[in-house]
């Protein structure tokens, strides 16, 4: 494989449903097969040295799903993270959620914070999971809390974007690769502004069946795409330039 860096890979990980209905089975038995890939996807990325993983698990849309689907994602959530967390402690991995989690349980938020706050000095892996997280609600959570925030009276009425990711739920580097499974091409609110110039990969794999071949697969066709971030002789040396 070539050594072009991949710093930071971002998932929508899609197809849980249509790969449990392939087998006559409940959405449910999808969404449980869906945690164990991603065990399999965390581990394949610490070890290809992947710096940041942000994988979307759930998003504001997804709310408005049946009340008994969302409970039961809602309620996997909270038993992943209890079943996983020491695993992914002990790999040095550092855990954040980005999203609403306003509305969520006591019980999922005392397991967030828990996840949160063990692993927070960690210094392999970072992993980001967006949880009732729409990238729309993040570029206006992001200016009602700068509105809070600046004193307009002793500014100019502008802000740049500089002023602007310092309050996204994700600051640091853009995602260089997104992987979507299950055959849709479309960004479905995730994470809209970080997405800028990240490299596009979709595949037809359904997310209970993505591993380490597939993610193999996603970083070859990175390593052949030439970034060009709107210049005109992007140099193979560029690794990355964050849009400003
Ligand atoms: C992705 O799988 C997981 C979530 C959105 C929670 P889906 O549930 O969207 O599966 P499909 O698209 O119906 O197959
Ligand atoms: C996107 O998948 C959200 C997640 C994978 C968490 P959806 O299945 O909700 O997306 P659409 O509805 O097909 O755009
Ligand atoms: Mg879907």
């Amino acid at each position: 494989m070539s050594s072009k860096i991949i710093s930071h890979i971002s998932i929508i990980m899609d197809g849980n449903g249509r790969w449990a209905n392939q087998r006559n089975m409940p959405r449910a038995y999808g969404h449980k097969e869906g945690v164990k890939a991603i065990d399999k996807i965390v581990s394949a990325c610490s070890v290809r040295q992947v710096s940041q993983l942000s994988l979307f698990a759930l998003s504001s849309e997804n709310l408005n799903r049946p009340d008994y689907e969302v409970q039961f994602l809602l309620k996997l959530f909270e038993d992943s993270i209890n079943k996983y967390i020491d695993g992914l402690h002990s790999n040095n991995v550092r855990i954040k959620f980005i999203g609403n989690l306003e509305s969520f349980s006591s019980k999922l938020l005392k397991n967030i914070s828990h996840a949160e706050k063990i692993t927070k000095d960690n210094t392999g892996l970072k992993l980001n999971f967006a949880i009732n997280y729409g990238g729309q609600w993040d570029i206006i959570n992001a200016v009602n809390n700068m509105l809070e925030d600046i004193d307009f009276s002793s500014k100019t009425k502008k802000i740049s974007a500089i002023d602007l990711k310092k309050y996204l739920s994700l600051q640091g580097s853009s995602p260089d690769l997104l992987i979507r499974t299950a055959g849709e091409q479309r960004l479905s609110n995730f994470m809209l502004w970080q997405h800028a110039y990240t490299e596009l990969y979709f595949t037809d794999c359904l997310w209970p069946d993505f591993n380490e071949k597939e993610l193999d697969l996603a970083i070859e066709y990175y390593q052949k795409r030439t970034r060009k971030f709107g210049l005109l002789n992007p140099s193979n040396n560029v690794i990355k330039k964050d849009v400003k």
